[in-house]
C-alpha cells in the first residue's frame, strides 16, 4: 500500500506534468519583462530578436489600426477581410503569445474552413450574426456548431479546422478575435489544397477528395485569394 507521502508526491508528478504540457500548448513563455522585435535583426531565432529594453518606448507597444472602422470585404471572392495584429505588425507583441484580430463578413460572406497551427482563438461578434464551427481531429471528426448573435463568444480549439459564415442575405457583420499566439498563421484548407505553387498532383488530390481528375483541374484553375490584409 502506498504511503500517504509516496502519494503525494504521485499526486504532485502528475500535477507538474499537466503544467508542462500547458507550458508547451503555447508559445514559449517571456525571460524578461518585454522582448520588443528588432525587425533590423539579421539573426533569426524562434520568434524575433529583442531590441534594447532601454530604447523601448510606449510607441513599441501601440498601433493606431482603426480596428473600429469596417474594411472592404468586396474585393473578396469569399467576401471577409480579416486585419491581424501580430508581432510582425506589433513589435511589442514579441514573445507575449498573444494577437488579435478584426474579421468583416459581407452579407452571406464567409471565412472559409482554415486552422491555426499555434493557436486557440476566442471570438465575439460585434455586429450582425454568425454561424461558426470546428470540427474535431480523426477519427471521429465531429463538428461542434452555433449560430452567434451580438455580444456571443465562441473558442476555436488550438489547430482544428474552422469557419465562420454570416448567412444574412443584407447586413454585414463583424466580429473581434483574440489568438493565443504572437503569430499563430493560418491554413486555409482550399487555397492550401488546390492554390498551392507549385500544384499538388491531380493524381493526389482526385483521391484524396474522391472526385475525377478533370475536377480537380477545374479547382486548380481558380484565384485561390487570401482574404487577410
Ligand atoms: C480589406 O480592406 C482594406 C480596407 O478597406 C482594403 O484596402 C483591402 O484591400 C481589403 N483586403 C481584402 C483581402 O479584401
Amino acid at each position: 500500500m502506498a504511503s500517504p507521502s509516496s502519494s503525494y508526491l504521485l499526486l504532485l508528478a502528475a500535477i507538474l506534468a499537466l503544467v508542462s504540457w500547458q507550458a508547451i500548448a503555447s508559445d514559449p513563455s517571456p525571460l524578461q519583462d518585454f522582448c520588443v522585435a528588432d525587425k533590423d535583426s539579421k539573426v533569426l531565432v524562434n520568434g524575433f530578436v529583442c531590441k534594447d529594453p532601454k530604447g523601448a518606448n510606449a510607441d513599441d507597444f501601440f498601433m493606431a489600426a482603426k480596428l473600429d472602422m469596417p474594411r472592404d470585404t468586396k474585393l473578396s471572392k469569399v467576401g471577409s477581410n480579416i486585419t491581424l495584429i501580430n508581432a510582425m505588425r506589433l513589435p511589442g507583441l514579441n514573445t507575449l503569445g498573444i494577437s488579435l484580430a478584426r474579421i468583416d463578413y459581407a452579407p452571406l460572406g464567409e471565412n472559409p474552413p482554415h486552422t491555426h497551427p499555434r493557436a486557440t482563438e476566442i471570438l465575439t461578434v460585434l455586429e450582425g450574426t454568425l454561424y461558426v464551427g470546428f470540427v474535431t481531429s480523426n477519427q471521429d471528426n465531429k463538428l461542434f456548431s452555433k449560430v452567434l448573435n451580438k455580444g456571443d463568444v465562441f473558442v476555436f480549439p488550438k489547430g482544428l479546422i474552422h469557419f465562420q459564415f454570416n448567412p444574412n442575405p443584407y447586413q454585414p457583420a463583424v466580429a473581434i478575435a483574440a489568438l493565443s499566439s504572437q503569430n499563430p498563421g493560418a491554413i486555409t484548407i482550399a487555397n492550401a489544397m488546390f492554390g498551392s505553387k507549385p500544384p499538388i498532383s491531380h493524381e493526389v488530390l482526385a483521391k484524396a477528395f474522391q472526385v475525377d481528375k478533370k475536377t480537380v483541374d477545374w479547382l486548380q484553375a481558380q484565384f485561390w485569394a487570401d482574404n487577410h490584409n
